[in-house]
């Protein structure tokens, strides 16, 4: 068997904050007063958080020194075309919007552009992005390549968009039907799989054919580069930023958390070519995120934004970030843990139904193994599964379920060393041992949108 290396960060650490402890006792108490939901749990109680690795990340110290250059004027601050020239470089679009999040960027966006029984495609629509679209009474499809729902297919593009899925939804619906075709890079809800730079051309084809503005999802557009250059041929020689520029290139738009390769804690945007889509979204921009030159934020943060997107094509950074995942993901592995592979981007997904497979789907085993991780070790991990994208048909009464059923353990950028994923790793290795004494659990109170950020369960 292969030996499983502990990366090497490429930074020391110059400001370090405590992990706290907790007693298996105190947590139990926590997930009950949580209704068994750990969103619910404060993030002082938890010893390793890998609920996500959006707004997570450790800033530089190049970013830290630029919050101070911070212009805190209400129009025209100097940070705002520092970040727009950043965006810019690196996506070719005229228009930077900056909004105060990716969903913020969505909502915006969506809201300029959709209508009641439109209809929205994507590879995988990330949850918030579904429910951006589905408040506005269009319809959110997914058509990823089969390949994206069989967790042990080892293609490389597991992320890419099937063109012949794409071009039958088109003709059926008909193209005016159709305001935009997304792309998520990479596509978190389908396993942090990675989109090849063939398959965005292909698609780019299609809407082109049809006259359909296609925008990318970008939140993690670096890392989405960084794996075609490792994998896809031709573009082995190309630097990180030449590759992303590409990408964009065949494009007419993309929305951007900032929060994932923007490297900072709060930020995103929505960029763009069409003049006429940018007035209508700095319109919805002024009456909920602000005037468009902060859109939500203060100038600190827009200067953070401006110097971490260059920081997060940086080749080293690229290779821990990868590596840390497939270190993480190969410890599982090699102890036969179920692991979706290849490892992706920014997370490990586990299987939970294969983890728990006494665990029927209705029980939610991905929810009862965050449950167990957070009760046995005080490991937040997230739920991408039942709980997340399970959804009532057939009058209410059946729920149906999404076809992967995950647990994703998200690493944070820049947070966590190879020993805290080590860890992690023998805490998940010890649960498998006793999976058997984990309980599935049933909802009993729930919100009509993305219900698993508040949802309450009980065990049964
Ligand atoms: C693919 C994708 N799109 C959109 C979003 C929304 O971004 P934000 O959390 O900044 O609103 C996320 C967040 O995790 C995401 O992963």
């Amino acid at each position: 068997m292969a030996e499983i290396k502990m990366p090497f960060e490429p930074f020391r650490i110059k400001v370090v904050e405590p992990i706290r402890t907790t007693t298996r006792r105190e947590r139990e108490a926590l997930l009950k007063q949580s209704g068994y939901n750990i969103f619910g749990v404060p993030a002082e109680k938890v010893t390793i958080d890998l609920l996500t690795d959006s707004g997570t990340s450790a800033m530089s110290d190049e970013q830290w020194a630029g919050m101070m250059t911070g212009d805190e004027s209400y129009a025209g601050a100097r940070n705002f075309f520092h970040l727009e020239k950043a965006v810019q470089s690196i996506f070719g679009f005229t228009h930077v919007i900056p909004t105060h999040q990716g969903r913020a960027a969505e909502r915006v966006l969506f809201g300029s552009v959709l209508k009641k029984g439109d209809i929205v495609p994507n590879n995988i629509h990330f949850d918030t992005t579904r429910a951006n679209v589905e408040v506005l009474g269009a319809k959110a499809m997914d058509f990823a390549r089969d390949e994206a729902y069989d967790p042990d297919s080892g293609h490389p593009f597991k992320g890419d968009m099937d063109p012949d899925k794409l071009k039958r939804c088109i003709e059926s619906k008909g193209p005016g039907r159709i305001p935009l075709v997304l792309m998520t890079v990479t596509n978190n809800s389908g396993g942090g799989q990675p989109v090849s730079l063939r398959n965005i051309k292909d698609i780019s084809e299609v809407c082109a054919h049809y006259d359909i503005p296609f925008f990318f999802d970008a939140c993690r557009f670096a890392e989405n580069a960084f794996f075609i250059k490792k994998r896809e041929k031709g573009y082995e020689k190309k630097s990180v930023l030449e590759i992303a520029q590409e990408m964009f290139s065949y494009a007419d738009g993309a929305t951007m958390s900032g929060k994932k390769d923007a490297l900072v804690n709060i930020g995103g945007f929505v960029t763009l070519d069409d003049d006429a889509w940018a007035e209508r979204i700095k319109n919805a921009l002024i009456i909920s995120e602000g005037f468009p030159t902060y859109g939500g934020l203060a100038g600190r943060d827009l200067e953070a934004m401006a110097r971490g997107i260059g920081e997060a094509l940086d080749e080293g950074y690229l290779e821990h970030r990868t590596a840390q995942a497939a270190y993480l993901g190969g410890l599982l592995d090699q102890a036969g843990i179920p692991v979706f592979k290849p490892f992706g981007g920014h997370a490990v997904y586990i299987l939970a139904d294969r983890f728990l497979p006494h665990i029927p789907r209705k029980k939610y085993p991905g929810w009862a193994l965050t449950v167990a991780l957070y009760r046995e070790y005080g490991i937040r991990a997230v739920e991408i599964g039942g709980v997340m994208f399970g959804s009532k048909t057939g009058r209410g009464r059946e729920e149906a379920y999404p076809e992967l059923e995950m647990v994703r353990l998200a690493i944070p950028r820049r947070v966590y060393t190879g020993a805290h994923l080590q860890f992690v790793a023998e805490a998940l290795i010890e649960l498998h041992k006793h999976r058997d004494k984990i309980r599935g659990l049933r909802i009993v109170r729930e919100s009509p949108f993305l219900r698993h950020f508040t949802a309450r369960l009980e065990e049964l």
